[in-house]
C-alpha cells in the first residue's frame, strides 16, 4: 500500500518546507515564503522512492518552475508505486509573510486518478466533521443548512461556529449567517486548514462555508476523506473559457456538486500537513538554539490511522536538549 510506503517520507517532505518557510515568517514578502516551501518540498520529494505525477500544484507548466502540474517527481525505479501528487507547498502565503495564525505545508497522494484534477478557480465549498454528515445542501438556504447542522451536533445554532474567508464576495453569506444567528470566524486567508479544523473536534471551528480555491477543495476533500469529515462542493465557472476547459478535463457537468469521495476517490489516500505559524490545528515551528520542532498530521485512508507528530529535527547539530 503506497500509504505504508510513503507516509514517512511524506512527513519529511511538509516538514522540511514548514521550516525553510517559516524562516522567512513576518517578513511581509509571500513571494519569498512561497519559493521557499517549494524549492524545499521539491527538494525532499525528489528522495522519496515513488514514480509521482503532479495533478494539483503550482500551476500549468508555463507558470510555473516546479511542481507545475504534469511535473514528474521522486526517485522512483521500476518497482516503485505509481502515484498521483496534490500539493499547495504554502497553505496561507500571507498569514506566512505576517505571522498570522494557521499557515500550514501540505501534500495529499493516491494511486493514479485518485485525485480530481481541478481547475485553479474558485469552488464554493460547505465542511463539516462527521457528527455533520448528511446535513448539508449547497442548495439550501443558510439558516435551513445551520439549523440542521445545530441538530445533528446536538446544539444550538447560536453555539456553532462558522469559518468564513473574509472577502467582499461572501458579503450575503456572512450576513445569513448572522442572521440565522450562528458565530462566525472570519480568516484573512487558509479555508483549507480550517477545513480540516472543521473535522477535528476541540478546534472549535463547527462548518467552513464560501468560495475558495479550487486546488486547496480537492486537498481538504483528500483529509476530510481520512478524517470522516463531509464535503460538498461546486466550481464556480464564471467565463466561457473555463466552462469549456473543464469539459475538456472530462468533467461532463461544469455545475455538478461534488462530494469529498467525489473530490478525492482515491482508494489508498495519504495526507500530510505541518504548520508553519500556530494554528488552532497544529503549532507553528519552534527554532530553540541548535534545534527545530515541529507539529504535523499525517493521514492515511486505508490503513485508517490519524498521527498528529511532533518532531524534534537535531540533525543540524548535536548538543541540543530535548524537552517534552
Ligand atoms: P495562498 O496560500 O495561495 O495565498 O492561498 C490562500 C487562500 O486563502 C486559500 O486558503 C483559499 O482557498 C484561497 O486563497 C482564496 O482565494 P482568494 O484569496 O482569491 O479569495
Amino acid at each position: 500500500m503506497i500509504e505504508r510506503e510513503l507516509s514517512l517520507w511524506f512527513l519529511r517532505v511538509v516538514e522540511e518546507a514548514a521550516i525553510e518557510a517559516a524562516k522567512t515568517m513576518g517578513m511581509g514578502d509571500r513571494e519569498l515564503a512561497d519559493r521557499a516551501a517549494v524549492e524545499a518540498m521539491r527538494r525532499v520529494m525528489d528522495t522519496v522512492p515513488m514514480n509521482g505525477t503532479v495533478v494539483i500544484g503550482e500551476g500549468e507548466r508555463d507558470e510555473a518552475p516546479m511542481l507545475f502540474i504534469g511535473e514528474k517527481v521522486g526517485r522512483g525505479s521500476e518497482e516503485s508505486p505509481e502515484v498521483d501528487i496534490a500539493v499547495d507547498p504554502l497553505e496561507g502565503t500571507n498569514l506566512c509573510a505576517t505571522g498570522a495564525a494557521n499557515a500550514i505545508t501540505v501534500i495529499a497522494a493516491s494511486e493514479k486518478g485518485g485525485l480530481l484534477h481541478a481547475p485553479d478557480c474558485y469552488m464554493e465549498k460547505i465542511i463539516v466533521g462527521p457528527e455533520g454528515r448528511g446535513a448539508m445542501d449547497l442548495d439550501a438556504p443558510v439558516k435551513d443548512n445551520l439549523r440542521r447542522l445545530a441538530r445533528h451536533l446536538d446544539r444550538e445554532v447560536k453555539d456553532l461556529v462558522v469559518v468564513v474567508l473574509e472577502r467582499p464576495r461572501h458579503q450575503k453569506l456572512i450576513a445569513d449567517i448572522r442572521a440565522a444567528g450562528a458565530r462566525i470566524r472570519l480568516i484573512g486567508d487558509g479555508d483549507l486548514s480550517a477545513g480540516i479544523s472543521a473535522a477535528v473536534h476541540g478546534t472549535g471551528v463547527h462548518a467552513v462555508m464560501g468560495s475558495g480555491g479550487a486546488p486547496e477543495g480537492v486537498l481538504t476533500a483528500a483529509a476530510l476523506r481520512c478524517l470522516n469529515g463531509d464535503m460538498l462542493a461546486r466550481l464556480v465557472i464564471d467565463t466561457p473559457e473555463l466552462r469549456e476547459r473543464v469539459q475538456q478535463m472530462g468533467i461532463p457537468d461544469p455545475e455538478m456538486v461534488f462530494t469529498s469521495k467525489e473530490l478525492a476517490p482515491g482508494r489508498h489516500l495519504l495526507f500530510a500537513a505541518t504548520g508553519v505559524t500556530d494554528g488552532n490545528l497544529l503549532r507553528g515551528v519552534r527554532f530553540f538554539g541548535d534545534g527545530i520542532r515541529t507539529h504535523s498530521l499525517v493521514l492515511t485512508q486505508a490503513a485508517g490511522k490519524v498521527r498528529f507528530v511532533d518532531s524534534i529535527h537535531l540533525d543540524r547539530r548535536s548538543e541540543v536538549s530535548i524537552r517534552l
